[in-house]
């Protein structure tokens, strides 16, 4: 499985880690963020990842910035994506099972890395349930 992952400056060192921990296990990661710490703008690194994963260059994305919500607000704005913000295994596991999160979006600065490596494995080892929640995701890009 080919991974897509994205981070600003606050996430630098998360992404290395988390590739270094993907990497060891098999999957194939393709770098859209940046890896220097000096300030850069979020949605110059979300955009093309969110192109990436709606072209099926990669399977799925993973993103990283301070609090995870200017990486989650650039991305859903692209209509093939579904990016969730995670903070808990639990969380990481509902946004596969319910939201067929393509996207799992992390807050780099409030939580310890441990919990990053948990929510991965969560996150990549649930399944969609479908059903009615497949009805539910037919309906978010469908704007009134
Ligand atoms: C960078 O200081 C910070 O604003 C950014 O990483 C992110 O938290 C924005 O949503």
């Amino acid at each position: 499985m080919k991974i897509g992952i994205c981070n600003d400056h606050a996430g630098v060192e998360y992404k290395n880690r988390l590739v270094e921990y993907l990497t060891a296990k098999g999957y194939e990661i393709v770098n859209f963020g940046t890896d220097t710490t000096d300030s850069m703008d979020y949605p110059d690194v979300a955009h093309p990842l969110a192109e990436a994963v709606e072209k099926g260059e990669v399977d799925l994305g993973i993103a990283f910035c301070g609090t995870g919500n200017g990486m989650q607000m650039s991305l859903n704005k692209h209509q093939g994506i579904r990016a969730g913000l995670c903070w808990s295994v639990e969380i990481g596991k509902l946004i596969k099972q319910h939201n067929n999160a393509n996207v799992l979006v992390m807050p780099a600065r409030f939580i310890p890395f441990e919990t990053v490596v948990e929510i991965t494995d969560a996150w990549l080892g649930e399944e969609f349930e479908g059903g009615r929640h497949q009805t539910r995701i037919n309906k978010i890009p469908n704007c009134r």
